[in-house]
């Protein structure tokens, strides 16, 4: 056993957990009004900046001496060794025996990062340089289609890490993507998904991404059947694939097996989890869309949130105050949620990439050492771009029963400024943070002339805790940094709760069973069915539905 997984005392028995207990004991009831009375500079203490985001958690139930002991629990989880171990490319994932080196797609050239005694950053750039070359191939036409007509489509076709990652950079950098190609991202097995993306393609200028780290996915791979067998019969030439279908896997294998030449297959590595991979190959269809030299930008930003993880003091350090704080919350507050609440309309897919990276990693109840957990892990994340939730779900966390710490995010100049709309969005922004914050008492509301009887609907509770993190603009550097945050701020609370944050042995059970249930359901025969009487019933039924005459 290396150092780094040397038993560690269980978390609950850690001498600054029960200190943080007996201090939530304190100041659970503290009122964010009356820190702010005590110490109007409160921001100066309570806001860090790195790699180009500002993050201000004044806001938020805490003191100085929350801080402190929050700080102090990383040390004795052994955050600073974990992240020493991550970056030196130790097999920190115990349960699949892996490596976890996200961090190493975003090196530059000339370092080394070695696995097994193999420095993969030269790995790594030479990807990137094929990627580069294959993405300017395809933006300036000299990769063709098989009819020599251009390509003007992309379609990526992934699910999970390998489809949430592009898909939400893609929206999120649409501002320097190239508006004269049309992107589109199938995922669902659903056949609405492949039958809405391709229904207004023209065949001969569509390029297929088969997009899966195993290849061997079941959604991914019906998906990557059904668009092949688009593609031939609409070209009338099973040559065509060549041109039309590239591949990004770590499975050669099973890519060639599928009739993709490996020449056209982009590599990535075991030690990039499919929720962390948007910066590996996985990202071609960014880089198509927005050029490799964007896309380098990009990765920029990740380094960059990656250098100031490794090397900045926990206090000023932005993913492992988030990361704390949102332990702070879970196990002491008992917040069951987060939510993400980006004011700007092209993070709208943000949240939504956020679930698979926060609660495939979090969401577990089981300890590296394999006993039970007797906390909190993972919150569920969740959130919509700000204004629109403001007029849907917002009311909940002002006035509901539940805690819900908030993280806005938000930029100070606009990508396409029109008229006031930017300030009109990010006064609504503040206006949010600082309702949350200090709500409206009753002789406030008294006193605007109120019925009493109207007095306590009219009434806002306040101290709802939020960060704010605020940049400049959305840039690809930006975005680049953003995702680093949350991922680290997300490796920072999986070390405090010692889970694994990095396998999903979770989502496998649904696999096996749906297997079974598609023999059940798509066999001439209709074997007889061995489930418990519920999914008997319900499989009989749709059985039954789907053959009836209509
Ligand atoms: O089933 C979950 C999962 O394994 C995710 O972790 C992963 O991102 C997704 O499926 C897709 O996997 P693949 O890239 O191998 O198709």
């Amino acid at each position: 056993m290396t150092e780094m997984n040397a038993p560690l005392k269980p978390l609950t028995q850690l001498p600054a957990w029960s200190k943080l207990a007996a201090h939530y004991g304190a100041i659970k009831d503290i009122q964010l009004r009356q820190l702010f009375a005590d110490a109007p500079e409160r921001t100066a203490h309570f806001s860090a900046e790195g790699a180009g985001l500002f993050l201000d958690y004044s806001k938020h139930r805490i003191t100085e001496e929350t801080i402190r002991l929050l700080i102090r629990l990383a040390g004795e989880a052994g955050l600073q060794d974990r992240i020493d171990a991550m970056f030196r490319g130790e097999r920190i994932n115990l349960t699949e025996d892996r490596a976890v080196l996200h961090v190493a797609l975003r090196t530059q050239r000339g370092e080394s990062i070695l696995v097994d005694g193999e420095n993969v950053v030269p790995m790594v750039h030479a990807v990137l340089d094929r990627l580069a070359s294959f993405a300017e191939q395809v933006r300036n036409g000299t990769w063709n289609g098989h009819t020599g007509k251009r390509i003007r489509n992309v379609v990526n076709i992934g699910i999970g890490g390998s489809d949430l990652g592009p898909v939400m950079a893609y929206e999120a950098l649409r501002h320097y993507s190239s508006r004269d190609m049309t992107f589109r991202f199938v995922s669902n097995v659903d056949g609405t998904d492949f039958a809405e993306a391709t229904r207004d393609l023209d065949p001969a200028e569509t390029l297929f991404i088969v997009s899966s780290k195993t290849f061997t996915t079941l959604e991914t791979m019906t998906n990557a059947r059904t668009a092949r067998a688009w593609l031939v019969q609409n070209l009338g030439d099973d040559g065509a694939v060549t041109r039309h279908f590239v591949a990004v896997s770590t499975n050669a294998a099973e890519v060639a097996k599928f009739g993709i030449d490996t020449a056209n297959m982009f590599g990535f590595w075991d030690w990039v989890g499919g929720r962390y991979s948007m910066a590996s190959a996985i990202g071609l269809s960014t880089m198509i869309a927005i050029g490799p030299d964007n896309f380098r930008a990009m990765l920029a930003g990740f380094r960059a949130m990656d250098e100031h993880f490794r090397t900045t003091p926990f206090e000023r350090n932005l993913p492992v105050l988030m990361g704390l704080l949102t332990v702070w919350y879970a196990n002491f507050f008992g917040a069951q949620t987060v939510a993400v609440l980006p004011y700007d309309l092209y993070l709208k897919r943000f949240p939504a990439y956020l679930q698979q990276l926060t609660m495939e990693s979090n969401g577990k109840g089981v300890t590296l050492s394999g006993t039970d957990v007797d906390y909190q892990t993972g919150p569920i994340f969740w959130g919509e771009p700000g204004t629109n939730g403001q007029h849907s779900f917002y009311q909940l966390i002002h006035q509901g029963t539940r805690l819900i710490p908030c993280d806005f995010i938000g930029f100070c100049r606009a990508l396409n400024p029109v008229g006031s709309h930017h300030d009109i969005l990010m006064a609504n922004l503040f206006a949010q943070s600082e309702a949350l914050a200090f709500g409206k008492t009753a002789d406030e509301v008294r006193k605007e002339g109120t019925p009493e009887w109207l007095v306590p609907h009219r009434t806002f509770p306040g101290n709802y805790p939020s960060s704010t993190i605020l940049a400049d603009q959305l840039t690809p550097e930006i975005l680049g940094a953003l995702v680093a945050l949350y991922e680290h701020s997300v490796f920072t609370q999986g070390v405090i709760w010692q889970i694994d944050s990095f396998d999903q042995w979770g989502v496998e059970l649904g696999k096996v069973l749906a297997q079974r249930i598609i023999g059940e359901l798509c066999s001439e025969e209709e074997p007889p069915l061995g489930h418990d009487s519920s999914t008997n019933a319900l499989i009989m039924r749709y059985r039954n539905k789907r053959d009836a005459e209509m």
